[in-house]
């Protein structure tokens, strides 16, 4: 039997599969190889079953004649074996979509579908996830509608481990301060900023001083849910949520983490030539593969498939404040992956119908302890391996924008040109990539 069969056969099961309810025969009684043989059996027949009938209109599976799963309209049974088996032939094969990826997980796990969650967008699909009722036990407030029409509205999301108090101090005091010093000359106007953290385990007096942090700045946003790595898809939904609820209006929302230098003046110049009102999302791409080992490690049986979508890069992502409700509501009926960058980025995306902008200028890697004049000048924003680079970043941004510095940029047919850092404004292109590309 060809792949291509195979494949085709193995969507039509999942699709099945997954249309109400999953129901694995008792294993015990099983024996698998005997098991394994029977479905491999059936689904030659069943294959057979459709090349004899794809010539006539009567396109329906032969339903009745199948010993390892029944269905009626709400209830399909399929037996583990046989979901392996056919689990199995997708291994390596090529991302087929949000769609399949949802059926699969939900035959996979037998999933059921919250049906006393109200659904976001019910053209979505059944609900998966209760994205809708995080607890903040620390909140900023709602963002503010802009008093006087400057340049666009922004609400800062910076994703922040509760113990890293020194970062979240270096960023009030450089980029956070340019970026209120942008807001206060109406090039842009700035809605709102947290920084957003989860529950410590095991409290060692964290929680008190984060408190203490949120009474005296107003800025930090705290998610009920256990702030651990593998957990960060649940805190980047509790902020969805929060933001859907008190910041819809604003025109972006920037997400970043607590270790990355944003230049102001370029995320300010970037916003005010995108289009506020396009279903877009603006980072840069990340070219991960799915990874069988280390750090990054993704089962065969959680993700079979030979690649990820297209996504981006999750520690900087400029999204219109439009795409938030369409991507809470589809985090709502999209099975979580541990990667919330590949999560939201890369499948809510898809189920939503966001199109997903590339510019590998929107986060830079590799900057130096004093990031050069031209690292400032074409970055939009960049990492920081420690806090000295990040204090230092803002050394080196000050003396750039204050003409003390100077990038030169090669030109290697021309003369070389030296940048006027007052007008010469660079000019980031955004671009859509083909899948994986
Ligand atoms: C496969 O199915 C056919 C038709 O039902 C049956 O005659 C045959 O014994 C089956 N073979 C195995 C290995 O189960
Ligand atoms: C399927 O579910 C619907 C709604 O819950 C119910 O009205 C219908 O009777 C069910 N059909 C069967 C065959 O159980
Ligand atoms: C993630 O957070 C949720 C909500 O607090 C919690 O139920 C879950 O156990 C956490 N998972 C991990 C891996 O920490
Ligand atoms: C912005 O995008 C919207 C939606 O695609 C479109 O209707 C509008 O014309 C665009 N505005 C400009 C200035 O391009
Ligand atoms: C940040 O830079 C300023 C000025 O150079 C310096 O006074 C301060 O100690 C630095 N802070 C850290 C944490 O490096
Ligand atoms: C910036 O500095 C350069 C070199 O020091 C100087 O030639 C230029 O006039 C300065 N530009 C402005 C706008 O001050
Ligand atoms: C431009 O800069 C490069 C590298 O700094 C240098 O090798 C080259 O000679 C310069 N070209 C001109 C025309 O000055």
């Amino acid at each position: 039997m060809g792949l291509a069969t195979h494949l085709r056969l193995g969507l039509i099961w999942l699709s099945l599969a997954a249309t109400v309810y999953v129901f694995f025969e008792s294993h015990e009684r099983l024996n698998p190889t005997s098991e394994f043989r029977r479905a491999q059996n059936d689904s030659h027949r069943f294959t057979q079953a459709l090349n004899s009938c794809a010539h006539s209109n009567d396109v329906q599976p032969p339903i009745k004649e199948q010993q390892h799963w029944s269905s009626d309209e709400n209830l399909t049974v399929i037996n583990r074996d046989f979901f392996e088996y056919l689990a199995s032939q997708l291994r390596d094969t090529r991302y087929p979509g949000v769609e399949t990826h949802t059926r699969y997980v939900v035959a996979k796990t037998r999933r059921k579908y919250l049906l006393n969650v109200k659904p976001l967008r019910p053209d979505f699909g059944p609900v998966l996830n209760d994205v809708t009722s995080f607890n903040y036990p620390i909140q900023i407030s709602r963002c503010r509608d802009p008093i006087v029409r400057g340049g666009p509205s922004l609400f800062v999301a910076v994703i922040s481990a509760p113990k890293y108090f020194h970062k979240r101090d270096i960023i009030r005091r450089t980029w956070q301060r340019h970026l209120q010093m942008q807001s206060d000359l109406n090039s842009m106007n700035l809605a709102g900023f947290g920084f957003i953290v989860g529950l410590t385990q095991g409290d060692d007096g964290i929680q008190k001083r984060i408190e203490d942090e949120g009474k005296t700045y107003g800025d930090i946003l705290q998610i009920e849910m256990i702030d651990d790595y593998y957990n960060l898809t649940f805190k980047v939904v509790g902020l969805l949520n929060w933001v859907n609820d008190h910041c819809s209006r604003v025109d972006y929302v920037l997400k970043v983490d607590d270790d990355v230098y944003v230049n102001t003046h370029n995320l300010v110049a970037v916003m005010n030539n995108l289009n506020s009102s396009e279903h877009s999302m603006y980072g840069s791409f990340a070219e991960g593969l799915p990874n069988r080992g280390g750090k990054w490690y993704i089962s065969f049986e959680d993700w079979p498939w030979s690649n990820y979508p297209t996504y981006f890069r999750g520690a900087a992502i400029l999204m219109p404040g439009i795409t938030i409700g369409p991507l809470l509501a589809a985090s709502q009926t999209t099975p979580f992956l541990p990667f919330d960058d590949t999560f939201l980025t890369g499948l809510c995306t898809a189920k939503a119908a966001i199109t997903v902008r590339i510019s590998d200028r929107f986060f830079v890697g590799g900057a130096t302890e004093v990031p050069e004049p031209c690292h400032v000048y074409t970055s939009i924003t960049w990492l920081t391996d420690s806090v000295a680079q990040l204090n230092n970043s803002r050394w080196a941004t000050e003396n750039f924008y204050n003409n003390l510095t100077h990038c030169t940029l090669n030109d290697p047919g021309g003369a070389n040109q030296t940048v006027n850092s007052k007008k010469d404004k660079f000019h980031f292109i955004f671009s859509t990539r083909a899948d994986g590309q």
